[in-house]
């Protein structure tokens, strides 16, 4: 080898390892194209991993947005201390389907109740309906003098009888039927609502399976002290699947899950 030669192929050599110094180099600089997780969007269609996919008899996919709806508006908290405004009114109240009054509900509400009535009559419950959703404040207001004046009338003091009204019935302003996101159900065989709900069948699918169409049972037996309301099994919430699911299986009110 001449040193022409030589030179040349000491030049390529030095080409070749400054071509693979470059290439290592790039590497550590970038080590893999994987997004950064805690800042890569959030995949919102895909469902989501850390809830069981709920297993339907009818065809709900038509509602699955509403039922699956995850938004931090669901999750209002109206309650003896949190108190809504005298002139609130929910957006885009719709008539609930089938229903005999002029009953409303916020619209993904009423959406996932249809869904979940859907499948309640696909489970042999159509002896259920709907009796009371949306109440605006002097609604509430009437209701809440009519126990009371029925409480009067069965001989006790006004103290007394109010006292005993707000284990029961919310003050005015004071109630999530305000919010168009809480449902009182009924069955055909009552005349009014009361604990008898909970003897029903439907009572105990409801407890397993409203959380799949986003609802809660906002006045569980063992939640008084926390709620401030007696047992009503009669009345659903609705805070869209996640957090129903949430609240459901770790055996929580909506006080405690809001609290953590
Ligand atoms: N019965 C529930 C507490 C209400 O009046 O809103
Ligand atoms: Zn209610």
């Amino acid at each position: 080898m001449n040193k022409q030669n030589l030179l040349l192929t000491i030049l390529v050599l030095l080409l070749c390892i400054t071509a693979a110094l470059g290439i290592i180099l790039i590497s550590i600089d970038e080590p893999d194209a994987k997004p950064d997780s805690t800042t890569a969007p959030p995949e919102t269609d895909a469902p989501n991993p850390e809830i069981p996919s709920p297993l339907f008899k009818t065809n709900l996919e038509d509602y699955e947005q509403y039922m699956d709806a995850n938004d931090e508006k669901y999750l209002i908290l109206v309650n003896k201390s949190s108190t809504v405004d005298q002139s609130y009114k929910p957006e885009s109240l719709v008539k609930v389907k089938d229903s005999h009054k002029d009953i409303e509900l916020l619209e993904t509400a009423e959406k996932a109740l249809e869904a979940m009535f859907t499948e309640m009559r696909a489970n042999g419950f159509d002896n259920v309906s709907v009796t009371s959703a949306y109440r605006s404040y002097s609604y509430q207001s009437s209701l809440f003098n009519t126990y009371l004046n029925d409480e009067i009338a069965s001989g006790l003091s006004y103290e007394k009888a109010k006292e005993r009204v707000l284990t029961y019935s919310a003050y005015p302003g004071t109630s999530e039927h305000h919010t168009g996101l809480a449902v009182d159900l009924i069955t055909s065989s009552m005349s009014e609502l009361d604990e008898s709900f909970a003897d029903d069948p439907v009572y105990p699918w409801l407890l397993e399976n409203a959380w799949k169409f986003g609802f809660i049972l906002r006045y569980p037996k063992d939640k008084t002290e926390i709620t401030g309301y007696s047992f009503e099994p009669w009345h659903y919430r609705f805070v869209g699947r996640y957090h129903a699911y949430k609240i459901y299986s770790e055996g929580l009110c909506l006080e405690e899950y809001l609290e953590d």
